[in-house]
């Protein structure tokens, strides 16, 4: 794993989207794993800018595939995962609405849902670039605490943590559904490169769990110790817990100019 500690969300929203152009430069028809949620945000406005200026790659080709997916919210609503990333990525980068795929929680399709969807990421070649956060109790996607760390796409129950954390973007903790269709930790091992971006102080202590921390899935992040390819871009605040991060940053500061992220 490498770990980059970086200053601020600025500089690790540049980094993320120099990663993420640099997979669809080399592969234009590249399938990349598109996580929702606030972090990767600055990211994905990073990646809309360059797209708008000019200066970033096509993204006619690309096929795309999220994490996650609410069971339980109407059609087409607001936060729904496929409307939140149609509004804050793929539209304004020109992706069209067939290409970005995401669990299916229709309720009457929901016992099939997770293997339909270890299919479609199977046919489209894997993933290539897979964008993750980590969740404030060591979530990965919707995979809580306790979550199998081979695990497939499948129905999971959000904890209360998780449901406080998302309250900011419904009326009310009430109204953020229970059920979520989630990729598996398994699923997300599969893909070729895993980028983990973590800012702010409330991600300190989940990183570092994760990071540095035991492989368990009493930490479902932790998983990342296994995978051969996955980089953690991270702010200070959300550096601060880990021990070794003046050693992380010394690695990436001696760097060998050929070698990518
Ligand atoms: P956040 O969520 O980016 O909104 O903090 C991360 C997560 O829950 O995985």
């Amino acid at each position: 794993m490498e770990v980059v500690p970086l200053a601020d969300a600025d500089e690790v929203a540049a980094l993320a989207a120099d990663v993420v152009e640099a997979v669809v430069r080399a592969r234009p028809d590249a399938v990349l794993g598109l996580a929702t949620g606030s972090t990767p945000l600055p990211a994905y406005g990073e990646l809309i800018r360059r797209h708008r200026a000019g200066t970033g790659p096509s993204y006619d080709a690309v096929r795309c595939f999220t994490l996650d997916e609410y069971v339980g919210l109407p059609p087409g609503h607001p936060e729904s995962y496929r409307a939140t990333i149609a509004r804050e990525l793929t539209d304004p980068l020109g992706i069209l609405p067939e290409r970005v795929h995401g669990p299916d929680p229709a309720p009457d399709a929901l016992p099939t849902a997770g293997a339909r969807y270890e299919e479609a990421v199977a046919a489209a070649g894997g993933v290539d670039v897979q964008v993750l956060g980590i969740g404030s109790d060591g979530h990965l996607a919707f995979n809580e605490p306790g979550s199998s760390l081979a695990s497939a796409t499948r129905i999971k129950t959000l904890t209360d943590e998780t449901r406080r954390d998302n309250a900011r973007f419904f009326g009310s903790v009430d109204e953020v559904p229970r059920h979520v269709l989630t990729q598996g930790l398994g699923t997300i091992l599969r893909a070729r490169h895993l980028l983990l971006l973590a800012t702010g102080a409330g991600k300190a202590a989940a990183l570092a769990a994760a990071v540095e921390g035991p492989l368990t899935a009493s930490c479902p992040a932790s998983v990342l110790q296994l995978h051969p390819h996955a980089t953690v871009l991270c702010d200070a605040e959300a550096a601060a817990g880990l021990a070794r991060r003046a050693h992380y940053r010394e690695v990436y500061e001696a760097k060998p100019a050929w070698q990518p992220l």
